[in-house]
């Protein structure tokens, strides 16, 4: 696949026409793992065949589970709980967070050690957030001084059930504290400030893993058998999320986005850019292994400004880069408030979006969990996505309504999240080139 570093995007492309993005990173990540130790063959369709899940995938096969893939399609022949294997080198996680957060909760209650390294972006993310309440749980695990990747996983401990209020709404925190919970005596509770992403909940109960939700608290026992089954993964909402933003600020646009997965605890960046005024029809929706699916059909409408407050922060975590841009497109200001979890993610995602949204004219003001974006006119100029997928694709869309051309540095990581972008995107009608 082609892993374009420099995106060169010509102004005036539109978006029309129905295409399918590829599949959900988080489900992706979540049908390896439960897969890996259930019992029997678990076929998943619709896999992300990026970079991110494929390191996912090769962890497993690393400890011993035979996986086979074809394209979008995996089959799994199951470990059960108790039957990985020690894996013979670390085990490289490349840019993906789900990946290490997810496995260490994983991995704390095997027999064996294991180690998690991963890139320089990921080596930067915090993993005290995990490893602190895994070490409550008995697991113990050992960081950088500065609590970040490398982690060296001891195995052969006993964990213990915790409940344990999370400061972070997280859905990476509260499925590694799951995952080490199916290895614990007892139950494991974990309650959030909000609801996160409930992906691996969803999935367990799929798995016949019973796990009981109340508002923004799960519990689960130690020492259940998951039953293999099949996942149908859907496309990936974050990703769908550029096109969004690409046809609601481009005139002339109409797209629909297929089988996308609508989750609520996903969704909220249809609720935002709804609130800002973009014509956005949910169709078709209907139930696919226990994820809501829908066709989205986003047609250009002019867009204003909106103040975002942090109750809609953790369903719309991953498109704030898009929703910036649409931000910088609509008349007057937008502010977002109660985000600060962007200053941690793949890149500083506040600095960096409002530093390249400055370089092309628009008045954005950081905030220490925000930004403040006053909506104008895109100037042409060369932008750095700071190896950040997200950022990347943001601009790729920014670049149809800018002035002149828009070039973006270092977006080689886009493959992590969504290979084939640049294809897709020329497809529906963007101007863009990668090289
Ligand atoms: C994810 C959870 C979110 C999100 C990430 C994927 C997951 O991270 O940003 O892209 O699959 O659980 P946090 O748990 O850090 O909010």
């Amino acid at each position: 696949m082609n892993r374009s570093d420099t995106f060169e995007i010509s102004p005036g492309g539109l978006f029309h026409g129905a295409l399918r993005v590829p599949g959900d990173k988080s489900i992706s990540h979540r049908a390896i793992m439960l897969g890996a130790i259930a019992e029997g063959h678990t076929r998943i369709s619709g896999f992300l065949e990026g970079e991110d899940t494929l390191a996912t995938l090769a962890a497993f096969r690393a400890m011993g589970v035979t996986i086979e893939r074809d394209a979008d399609r995996v089959s799994i022949d199951g470990a059960g709980l108790h039957g990985l294997r020690p894996p013979v080198a670390p085990l490289d996680l490349g840019n993906s967070g789900t990946s290490m957060r997810l496995l260490a909760g994983l991995l704390a209650g095997q027999r064996f050690d294991t180690t998690l390294t991963g890139d320089a972006s990921l080596s930067r993310r915090p993993m005290r957030r995990v490893t602190e309440p895994l070490a409550r749980m008995g697991a113990w695990i050992d960081t950088t001084a500065a609590g970040t990747a490398p982690l060296h996983i001891h195995g052969g401990r006993a964990l213990t059930g915790i409940e344990y209020a999370s400061p972070v709404a997280s859905a990476q925190v509260k499925s590694c504290l799951l995952l080490a919970g199916l290895y614990a005596g007892g139950a494991t509770r974990i309650s959030e400030p909000m609801p996160s992403r409930d992906h691996t909940e969803r999935m367990l109960e799929a798995f016949g893993c019973p796990v009981s939700s109340e508002a923004a608290t799960v519990t689960v026992h130690g020492g259940p058998t998951l039953s293999a089954c099949d996942i149908d993964v859907p496309a990936d909402i974050s990703s769908a999320a550029f096109f969004m933003v690409g046809a609601s600020i481009c005139p002339g646009s109409d797209l629909t986005l297929r089988h996308v997965g609508v989750n609520p605890t996903r969704a909220g960046v249809i609720t935002v850019l709804r609130a800002m005024g973009a014509d956005i029809a949910v169709l078709n929706e209907r139930r696919q292994g226990g994820e809501p699916v829908a066709d989205l059909r986003v047609r250009y409408a002019p867009l204003h400004g909106v103040a975002i407050g942090p109750e809609v922060v953790p369903a719309a975590i991953d498109e704030f880069p898009a929703i910036f841009i649409a931000a910088a497109c609509a008349e007057g200001v937008t502010t977002l408030g109660g985000a600060e979890e962007l200053r941690v993610k793949e890149s500083d995602r506040i600095a960096t979006m409002a530093g390249n949204l400055r370089l092309l004219g628009i008045d954005a003001t950081a905030l220490p969990d925000g930004m403040v974006i006053t909506g104008g006119r895109l100037g042409a100029g060369t932008v750095d996505a700071h190896d950040d997928h997200r950022i990347a694709m943001s601009f790729a869309v920014a670049g149809a309504r800018a002035l002149g051309p828009v070039r973006v540095l270092h977006c080689a990581n886009v493959a992590t999240s969504f290979p084939g972008f640049v294809e897709l995107a020329r497809t529906a009608g963007l101007g863009i080139r990668g090289t």
